[in-house]
């Protein structure tokens, strides 16, 4: 996954097109490069390793003049992020740059240098530059060579290209990887996401998949993939794209861990009105008495926001619940069933496999809900029900707010599928939707553990591995906990169910393996006790997360204990996940590693 931009008719592109690309480093940032063409038609390229301050100072030594041009920040997926492979990709007349996989790439590479051609990258992109120039070559004119060229590609692709001696047209192309237009009065412009083209542009063209563009400076003409002119809507820029800022925060991980009372508030301000004892039907319009089963896939933490769901909405609802990461789940041989409903589960809404996910359930004939934090995404726009979390802009590739917002938006509608089921007395619902909204006071409480947590972190943070354990919804914040660990700070981390602790994972416990437990004083918390004396009698050092009451009866046991305060057991998770941040982040600062843009990740993984 990597970010794409695209401009024409502007004066100098190339800073705009460096503007534009800093917005969108979040999808990948391990090379970049940018590609202007002059008003004469000369076509110039810088490409730059690493993240895109190298492009910037590449820039300084060698500035592109040019009013059209095409730019990259890339996540690497077909050969090493090196200058060599970082885009745009040169053949002939044509520059390419590309977010996605080709993934007949080696046989159109082969077919490509058996008639003479020569690739200098190893990338699955260069090949898509050299058939379109070819195509051009040829003599067609550039739809045609776009129907050709497109039509040759497997796998999924946004991509962008400017041609030598044509500063007066850009093209773009989308399938499978989300693209957008972006129009202004005097300039257009190509982008992954609104993210990108909001402050230069008024109004944004989403592309459908199989659709391709060809820019001009006031024109924009779409083709459906045969050929075909369609239209697609322009719509005003969506206002909530503003480029997020860090404030007076060290990072935007902490900002966006601070900022969580305040997101989490708005967002069930959305869905719950507590005055009235009521999830709103109009912000979550699913009948659950017509559902008979729910069918939950999502990768990453919002699978782990899926996994927390699940024992709500078997426990409040008695609704059964198919879980799957959606890598899983796109290729499984489902057996779609009348009734079901299928949610996703996304921060950007255009997760590659999530989104196959979702058609393939469409495809199925099932009611898609989509819990989406990006309104005008992909998934968004397909979904049957859109679920939106009002985290605002998530900027840190590890998520944060997204995930407890998440939480926040299936709990809410977990208590509207025990009401409408009857599962829920009125009085029992009432109880949970006053939980509920404790939650930013709560998570509001847990932010404030930083310091006991930064100590704690110091125990963690020189250890080559950690394990993470819990029962029930505190086994789901412990698989979180682990996943933060390891992305942030690079240590390894595993998460078991404490109550599989004895089938395995035990043999790793020795003195020097920190063992994080979540155990709020619930109804399983005896039974994870005594899988943390299993422990204790090894040597392990555990670090206890739990509440006042655990934190008595687990006394000495624990080498360290984080109390977190008393809250119903149906919020704890969410309030339980903040120390697991707020570990994660610590430890990833002791260590020196990049808590914003951790090493071979991205923030939206449009690749499968
Ligand atoms: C990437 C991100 C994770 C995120 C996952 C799913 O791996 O680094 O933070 O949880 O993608 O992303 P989504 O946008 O679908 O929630």
């Amino acid at each position: 996954m990597c970010g794409i931009v695209g401009v024409i008719g502007a004066e100098d592109a190339a800073p705009l097109i460096l503007d534009a690309l800093k917005r969108l480093e979040y999808r990948g940032y391990d090379s970049a490069g940018i590609a202007a063409v002059t008003a004469d038609g000369a076509m110039d390229r810088v490409r730059a390793s690493g993240k895109l301050r190298n492009l910037e100072k590449a820039m300084a030594g060698h500035p592109l003049a040019g009013g059209t041009g095409i730019g990259h920040t890339r996540w690497a997926t077909h050969g090493a992020p090196t200058d060599g492979n970082a885009h745009p990709h040169v053949a002939g007349r044509v520059a390419v740059v590309h977010n996605g996989i080709i993934e007949n790439f080696r046989e159109l590479r082969r077919a490509l240098e058996d008639s003479g051609a020569t690739l200098t990258s190893e990338t699955d992109t260069e090949p898509v530059a050299h058939l379109l120039d070819r195509a051009l070559g040829a003599g067609a004119d550039l739809r045609t060579a776009l129907v050709e060229t497109l039509g040759a590609l497997e796998g999924a692709y946004g991509l962008a290209f400017s041609f030598a001696g044509q500063p007066q047209t850009l093209a773009a192309a989308r399938f499978g990887s989300p693209l957008a237009i972006g129009l202004a009065d005097d300039i257009k412009m190509i982008g992954s996401d609104a993210i990108a083209l909001a402050p230069f542009c008024d109004e944004i063209i989403y592309l459908e998949d199989g659709d391709f563009a060809i820019l001009s400076a006031d024109k924009v003409e779409v083709f459906a993939k045969d050929g075909t002119p369609v239209e697609r809507p322009a719509q005003p820029v969506p206002m909530q794209v503003s480029l997020a800022e860090k404030g007076n925060y060290r990072h935007f991980m902490a900002k966006e861990i601070h900022e969580q009372p305040e997101v989490i508030a708005r967002t069930l301000s959305h869905y719950i009105d507590v005055g009235a004892g009521t999830v709103r039907s109009s912000a979550a319009p699913v009948d659950f008495r017509k559902v008979s089963r729910l069918s939950i896939s999502a990768c990453g933490t919002a699978y782990y926001a899926g996994l927390v769901a699940r024992y709500w909405f078997e426990r409040l609802a008695r609704l059964p619940v198919d879980l799957d990461v959606a890598s899983e789940y796109r290729y499984r041989s489902q057996l779609f069933a009348a009734d079901e409903l299928a949610l996703f589960i996304s921060q950007s809404g255009e997760t590659a496999d999530t989104l196959a996910g979702l058609r393939a359930a469409k495809a199925g004939g099932q009611t898609i809900a989509a819990v989406v934090n990006v309104p005008t995404s992909t998934m968004a726009r397909e979904a049957d029900i859109v679920l939106p979390t009002l985290a605002g802009p998530e900027i840190g590739v590890a998520s944060t707010k997204a995930f407890t917002c998440q939480l926040s938006t299936l709990a809410a509608l977990a208590v509207k599928a025990g009401i409408d089921r009857g599962t829920l007395a009125p009085f029992e619902a009432e109880g949970f939707l006053n939980a509920l909204a404790e939650l930013p006071r709560l998570v509001a409480e847990a932010v404030t553990l930083e310091h006991a947590i930064e100590r704690v972190a110091r125990i963690v943070a020189p250890a080559r591995s950690a394990l993470f354990l819990g029962r029930g919804t505190s086994f789901a914040v412990a698989m979180e906990g682990a996943l933060k660990l390891k992305e942030l700070s690079y240590i390894h981390a595993e998460a078991y169910a404490a109550g599989e602790l004895k089938h395995g994972p035990i043999a790793l416990v020795d003195d020097e393996l920190p063992v994080i437990v979540i155990a709020p004083y619930d109804d399983l918390f005896a039974k994870t006790v005594s899988n943390m004396q299993e422990v204790h009698a090894r040597g392990g050092r555990i670090i206890a997360v739990t509440d006042a009451r655990g934190a008595h009866a687990i006394g000495d046991t624990a080498e360290e204990l984080i109390v977190l305060p008393d809250v119903p057991a149906f919020v704890a998770p969410v309030v339980a996940t903040v120390p697991m941040q707020l570990l994660a982040y610590h430890a990833a600062i002791i260590n020196g590693t990049d808590v914003d843009q951790p090493r071979n990740l991205a923030k939206s993984v449009t690749v499968e």
